[in-house]
């Protein structure tokens, strides 16, 4: 990664002239994205799978460019030298280029995104083109598109028979000869996905497309383990952080119902001269305070000072 400024598509794409293998991950939030530029991953997808893995929906659709937007920003805000890209959500670029533009200078302008991704291939080309001539880089997407996963019948590899894999061939070359700087490919078969990567002066970009691609993008709640109830196969968990957040999580209501927790050492401290005013006025019995578990807690002079944060 750049060490001044933030990484540029020109980096991302001397990465491919170079052979090194790309790296990409999502993240929806300022501390997400802190943690992924700490790792020094050099491009961000703040991606639509917002809907699915921050918002709760089934799929992708519901999310709007306001859902978006507010996430692209707080993204932009935990970086400094990560490409920031900014997917554009359904029904944000398919009514035509004019339209597609339009939201796709809403990142720029508003998000401070430093690039958009659309997904499709030969139909949103002349929308790619729009995007791009306006100076804004844009990101392709084709395989599983899962936007369109109703039309396409669910959550399928793209490619494996002939006519198939021609047509997410010829999607990706229209998305470079449109100006994309770069393509992703999800759920595309090794062969055929290895094949485009080596056709393509872009990056291509895989999820679910084997080693052959130019770089891997993957979705941050996937790696890290923050659900076990569903691991895609394409992923690989690094790390089960939602057993570690349970546990902690159920560690501190333990304390809590304890009252093992707040100490003397999370208290804070008062002027005794203060307290002790206050307590001439208290009846006695005033002076401690019931708490949900029985405990009663003296409201007395030993109270620590400690100075506050
Ligand atoms: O929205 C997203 O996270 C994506 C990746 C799966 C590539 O589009």
């Amino acid at each position: 990664m750049s060490s001044k400024g933030r990484v540029t598509i020109s980096h991302i794409k001397a990465m491919k002239r170079r052979g090194e293998p790309i790296t990409m991950i999502t993240a929806y939030d300022y501390p997400s994205a802190r943690l992924v530029e700490d790792a020094e991953v050099p491009m961000i997808l703040v991606g639509d799978t917002l809907g699915m893995v921050v918002l709760g929906y089934d799929t992708t659709l519901p999310v709007t460019m306001d859902d978006m937007l507010h996430h692209v920003k707080a993204v932009v805000r935990g970086t400094e030298k990560t490409l920031v890209v900014a997917d554009m959500p359904f029904m944000s670029y398919q009514s035509g280029p004019e339209e597609a533009l339009r939201n796709a200078g809403r990142f720029m302008q508003e998000g401070g995104a430093q690039a958009v991704k659309l997904e499709g291939g030969v139909t949103v080309a002349e929308t790619v083109r729009k995007i791009v001539d306006a100076g804004i880089p844009v990101m392709g997407h084709v395989g599983l598109t899962p936007q369109s996963v109703h039309q396409v019948g669910g959550w399928k590899v793209q490619g494996k028979g002939p006519r198939d894999a021609v047509r997410v061939m010829n999607d990706a070359l229209a998305l470079e000869q449109a100006g994309a700087f770069s393509v992703v490919l999800e759920l595309v078969p090794t062969p055929l996905a290895t094949l485009i990567s080596k056709r393509l002066r872009v990056p291509t970009i895989g999820i679910g497309a084997g080693p052959g691609c130019d770089g891997q993008v993957q979705v941050f709640h996937d790696l890290l383990g923050l659900y076990g109830d569903f691991v895609p196969k394409h992923t690989r968990q690094y790390a089960q952080v939602g057993n570690v957040i349970r546990s902690a999580i159920a560690q501190y209501r333990a304390d809590v119902e304890a009252g093992r927790f707040p100490t003397e050492e999370q208290s804070f401290g008062m002027d005794e001269s203060a307290l002790a005013e206050l307590l001439t006025t208290d009846d006695a019995d005033d002076a401690t305070e019931p708490r949900p578990n029985g405990r009663r807690v003296p409201v007395h002079l030993s109270i620590p000072s400690v100075p506050p944060r």
